[in-house]
């Protein structure tokens, strides 16, 4: 009986740990504006990490702003075990479930922080690339602070007031026409 209760005690720890969360996100969400938490499709991912294979094989470490539920962020770590991979997410919920799937599942070159990853940037975090799958307003903030990063590989969303060395044309699907744009300093 009684580990009946303290299952139902933990079952019910975790769903309110959840509606906190969720709350939070919708909260920022609304409030911010923010894009949405759509992960990047594996085709956008083999594009990014063909790029990297390709062009910058030697860079040490990587950013994904704004890393979501953390594929992009695993799946490069995975693919690049000698580089760094450092993904910043502003969402509580999605931060959680990124950090605690790269505690069981790792790998050990990657890393998940919870914060506005803008903030973050102006306050001297940096990478060699940066990976950007978010909305126009996010690009907009991030418009100014890209020269910190030697590479910037934008997905779908170009930054404003660069001009790409590489825009490569991804394939079609119900979102539009996928691209990734690729800026170098
Ligand atoms: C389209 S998702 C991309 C997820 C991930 N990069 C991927 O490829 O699967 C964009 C993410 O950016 C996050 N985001 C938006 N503004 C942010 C900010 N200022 N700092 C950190 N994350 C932010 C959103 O919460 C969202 O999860």
């Amino acid at each position: 009986m009684l580990y009946i209760y303290l299952a139902l005690i933990i079952v019910e720890l975790f769903l309110l740990v959840f509606v906190i969360l969720f709350s939070i996100e919708v909260g920022i969400t609304l409030f911010r504006r923010t894009a949405p938490q759509l992960p990047s499709q594996k085709k956008l991912r083999d594009a990014v990490i063909g790029e990297i294979n390709s062009c910058y094989p030697n860079e040490h470490t990587i950013m994904d702003i704004g890393s979501g539920w953390g594929g992009m962020v695993r799946r490069i770590a995975r693919k690049f075990p000698k580089m760094r991979v450092t993904g910043i997410e502003l969402m509580p919920l999605a931060f959680c479930c990124s950090w605690l799937s790269w505690l069981i599942l790792g790998p050990k070159n990657a890393r998940f922080m919870m914060g506005n990853a803008i903030k973050c940037i102006s306050n001297g975090m940096s990478a060699d690339i940066a990976i950007c799958y978010s909305g126009t307003s996010l690009m907009k903030e991030f418009a100014p602070l890209a020269d910190k990063f030697k590479i910037v590989l934008a997905l779908d969303f170009p930054l404003p007031g660069h001009v790409p060395v590489r825009t490569i044309k991804l394939h079609k699907d119900h979102l539009g026409q996928h691209m990734l744009y690729v800026y170098s300093r």
